[in-house]
């Protein structure tokens, strides 16, 4: 295997999610990885195996790169939310976000779009738009400032299914580094969170996620991640002081010692 290895040689195991990948994901804009977007539909395939259901959502959909990817790993009768406030770098971007979707075969029925300011939003009114239903994942993406992280993921926790999923985008990136304050202070103030794994950077752009759920559902999901992508698992793992979690890359390489 060379190192980093390509993206393409990894798939998520859904034949939508993995012909969209294939042919439509680079043609969308976006920041996403093309790997970030295999890991997190392979998880979502994951929890539909654990019986994991329910609607999906992101702050911050843009033009839809991973949230289509996302979309089409739904099982029938499951809904994602795009929430973003489309007014950047212009307001056609809603759109060209609802035409991508159309283009990559996200039906309407499928996808709610929602023109929001995700710090202004309560898990009463996100709720009401999922029928009252609790979020399988959740896709955090919005604003890269500590307030608003720390706002986007109170209200991701909050809507949370159990079971439930959080990814936190651009995690470890040059350009935010006092994210990481905020995600230690938000683990601090809910022990029942713990990082499942880390989806390590494909590029700057195609930065690191994190993925959070539930300290009760850790080792489910840790064994089916560690079987499903073998190959993608970084020797070491990430020390969290002191929970340890998965780091899975397309670069698995350990440095070398003489
Ligand atoms: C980095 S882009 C998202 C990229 C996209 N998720 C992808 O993977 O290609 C960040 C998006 O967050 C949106 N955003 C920023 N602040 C927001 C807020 N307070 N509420 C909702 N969306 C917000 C921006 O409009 C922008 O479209």
């Amino acid at each position: 295997m060379t190192h980093p290895a390509d993206p393409a040689s990894v798939s998520s195991g859904i034949a939508a999610v993995d012909a969209y990948l294939a042919n439509g994901f680079a043609t969308v804009p976006g920041m996403s990885s093309r790997f970030a977007a295999t890991i997190t539909a392979g998880l979502m395939r994951i929890q539909t195996g654990l019986g994991v259901t329910g609607p999906i959502a992101e702050i911050g959909t843009f033009e839809g790169r991973f949230f289509i990817a996302l979309a089409k790993a739904l099982q029938p009768g499951e809904v994602a939310l795009g929430m973003d406030i489309f007014d950047w770098p212009n307001p056609a971007v809603i759109d060209r976000f609802e035409a991508n979707c159309v283009k990559h075969g996200v039906a309407a029925g499928v996808r709610e779009t929602w023109k929001c300011d995700s710090r202004t939003v309560t898990p009463a009114e996100l709720l009401e738009r999922t029928g009252g239903r609790r979020l399988r994942l959740f896709h955090v993406d919005g604003e890269h400032s500590r307030a608003s992280l720390a706002k986007d993921l109170a209200l991701a926790t909050a809507v949370l299914a159990d079971d439930g999923v959080i990814i936190l985008d651009d995690m470890l990136h040059p350009g935010y580094p006092t994210l990481m304050v905020t995600v230690h202070e938000y683990l601090t103030q809910h022990p029942e969170m713990v990082v499942l794994c880390i989806i390590d950077r494909e590029t700057i752009v195609g930065a690191t996620k994190f993925v959070l759920c539930r300290a009760g559902w850790f080792k489910r999901y840790e064994t089916e991640l560690l079987a499903v992508f073998e190959q993608c698992v970084w020797p070491l793992g990430a020390d969290f002081e002191p929970h340890w979690c998965l780091v899975l890359s397309l670069d698995t390489r350990l440095a070398a010692i003489t």
